[in-house]
């Protein structure tokens, strides 16, 4: 098995009004094609920012950080793009549908957006509803339906233009503990199913077992989790 994410000597600093805020220290990360990777820690330690550079969606204060044939600290803002849309399924805290479309079109919009026919998208559209147990939901606005049920349409849309790589940052933060453990294991058995990579970062420590690996991020670096 190859790797798919290398991070080598990863810092984050931000630079504010006071003191400089070290969040990331040297981090090294590796993480195989086709693992699902948890990553715990407290508030504040940087997990987020860590999934951020790794999504693109923040810039590295310096090191090396490799996905798939990608040098994420490199890329200007047309190859970032093109990044984010070949190998990388965004699913967050909130859901970021669109409101005022339906949830088979919030998950077929994506991949349509590629070029791809309204027939095709339509189609992959529907069978990611159904893995995700909305078959019965596919003409609901999101106003329409439960927050789990939308977290659910999150995850589909997610996995819509075939991600190599799933970052998912607290997808469960805004349920309560039954929806929010229902919500993690329809992610994981569709990431499984698709054979994707996943990255998930959580408060919830049950998770911990339902990676291949799991860490935590403590002094700015990655460590195994041990529960
Ligand atoms: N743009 C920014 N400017 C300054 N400081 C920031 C910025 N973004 C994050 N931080 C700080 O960096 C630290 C790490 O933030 P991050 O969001 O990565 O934490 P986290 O581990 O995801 O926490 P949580 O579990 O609460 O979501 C925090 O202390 C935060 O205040
Ligand atoms: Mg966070």
């Amino acid at each position: 098995m190859s790797n798919l994410i290398s991070i080598e000597n990863l810092v984050k600093t931000f630079y504010g009004a006071g003191e400089p805020l070290s969040i990331l220290e040297n981090l090294k990360m590796s993480v195989q094609r086709g693992t699902k990777v948890v990553i715990l820690g407290e508030s504040g330690c940087g997990k987020s920012t860590l999934l951020n550079i790794i999504g693109g969606l923040e810039e590295p204060t310096s090191g090396i950080v490799h996905v798939g044939d990608y040098n994420i600290g490199n890329l200007n803002e047309n190859e970032l793009t093109e990044y984010r849309s070949k190998y990388l399924g965004l699913v967050f805290q909130f859901h970021y549908l669109l409101k005022d479309f339906t949830a088979l079109e919030n998950v077929m919009l994506p991949m349509y957006m590629t070029g791809v026919s309204k027939k095709k998208a339509l189609s992959r559209a529907r069978q990611l509803l159904c893995d995700v147990g909305l078959e019965s939901r596919l003409s609901h606005l999101p106003a329409q339906m439960s927050g789990g049920e939308r977290q659910r349409v999150a995850v589909a849309r997610a996995l819509i233009n075939d991600p190599e790589l799933v970052l998912a940052d607290e997808p469960t933060g805004n349920l309560d503990p039954k929806h929010g453990a229902n919500i993690s294991d329809i992610l994981f058995n569709v990431v499984e199913k698709y054979g994707k990579t996943l990255v998930m970062v959580t408060h919830d420590i049950s998770l911990a077992s339902r990676g291949d690996v799991s860490y935590k991020i403590q002094g700015g670096q990655l460590v195994s989790y041990e529960s």
